[in-house]
């Protein structure tokens, strides 16, 4: 089979290599499926930066989520069989012709979704729904701010928040950003680029704060993200892109940005600080995950969740996608299709 094998980390251009790769054997709780189509994320970035301690070594065959069709399933596989269309979260080896993950980390899709809008519901929407709905329960009322809600994650987590009656704060760098954020129902959309989000938020809360922060920026956002936290708040730290392109002093600059936070610290204000890595929760609770993934079906059928594709890729041009996504020009789901 063929597969887009990271040859060289750096640069987008010239890191991938189309290949003939052995195709993989499914074991008893695994499943091999045919892949139509495969979803980008910005952990994908990252490993190609060689930012990602847990990337396979290069050669590597990256990639979270695929869609098509079930080829093969293990002799304990009860949830899906050969020729079911499904949505799979794949741990590594997404982007390649044939895949195989955990049967706990597929699922059906609805008759008539596209692969493209099915790659979405893996990776971000599983991760939006765990940090969401099972790490904070968003209530109505609440008052949440998502940094980077253009993006992938960031419409999930919108969408859920608008789902559950949340009033809405949310960042992104651009006007069309901005005008997209809005069209979602974002109540304050915030330019992070002409206004500093901490500021607003004090003024648009009159000085009391938001209830929930969701954060996959990092650094020195993590530090004004817990000043802008009101009483009972939390801040969900689930990403570090803001050291994606830094040397080794910005990484380091970037890592003490985060700040340093003693258990009083938390206490005395009543706030708290959670931590999200998605690949530690499938490898070591494949059942939250696929929990996880019945919820996000579920929402799908139901409209609440509606994933938006930013941009279609063919397979050749996955240099591309991967700088598309890298230079921030993206909203929604990058995809790339055989
Ligand atoms: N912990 C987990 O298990 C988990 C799972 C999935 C994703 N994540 C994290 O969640 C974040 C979003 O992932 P995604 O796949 O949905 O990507 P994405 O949000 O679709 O794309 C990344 C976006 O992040 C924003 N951004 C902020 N700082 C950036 C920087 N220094 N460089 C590049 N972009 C920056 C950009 O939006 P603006 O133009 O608006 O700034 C960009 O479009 C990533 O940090 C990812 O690593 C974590």
């Amino acid at each position: 089979m063929k597969a887009a094998v990271l040859i060289k980390t750096g640069d987008a251009f010239g890191a991938f290599e189309i290949r003939e790769v052995p195709k993989p054997i499914p074991q008893n709780d695994e499943v091999l499926i045919k892949v139509a189509a495969f979803g980008l994320n910005f952990a994908d970035v990252m490993a190609r930066r060689d930012m990602y301690k847990e990337a396979p070594p290069i050669p590597a065959i990256l990639g979270y989520d695929v869609a098509g069709i079930v080829e093969a399933a293990g002799t304990a596989v009860t949830n899906v069989k050969a020729g079911d269309r499904v949505t799979a979260m794949t741990r590594f080896g997404g982007y390649a012709e044939y895949a195989v993950t955990k049967a706990s980390a597929v699922a059906v899709i609805e008759d008539g979704m596209d692969n493209a809008t099915a790659t979405a519901l893996t990776t971000q929407y599983c991760t939006a729904y765990f940090a969401a709905a099972e790490m904070v329960n968003l209530h109505k009322g609440d008052k949440v701010l998502i940094q980077s809600g253009a993006g992938g994650v960031g419409t999930a987590l919108v969408q859920f928040a608008k789902y559950r009656g949340c009033e809405i704060f949310s960042t992104a760098g651009s006007v069309a950003k901005l005008d997209y954020l809005s069209s979602l129902g974002v109540q304050h959309p915030i330019n992070y680029k002409e206004q500093d989000f901490e500021t607003e938020i004090k003024r648009l809360t009159n000085g009391k704060g938001v209830d929930v922060i969701f954060d996959a920026v990092g650094g020195a956002s993590v530090k004004k993200g817990f000043r802008s936290l009101a009483a009972g708040g939390r801040l969900i730290c689930y990403g570090a892109a803001e050291i994606s392109n830094k040397n080794i002093f910005g990484k380091i600059t970037t890592a003490l940005g985060f700040g340093f936070y003693h258990p009083l610290m938390l206490m005395m204000p009543s706030k708290a600080i959670i931590g999200i890595n998605m690949l530690r929760i499938a490898d070591e609770k494949p059942e939250v995950l696929q929990r996880c993934l019945e919820a996000v079906i579920r929402l799908t059928k139901e409209k609440v969740f509606v994933p938006t594709i930013g941009k279609v890729f063919n397979i050749n041009d996955i240099a591309a996608a991967h700088d598309y996504l890298e230079k921030r020009k993206s909203m929604g789901k990058v995809v790339v299709q055989w």
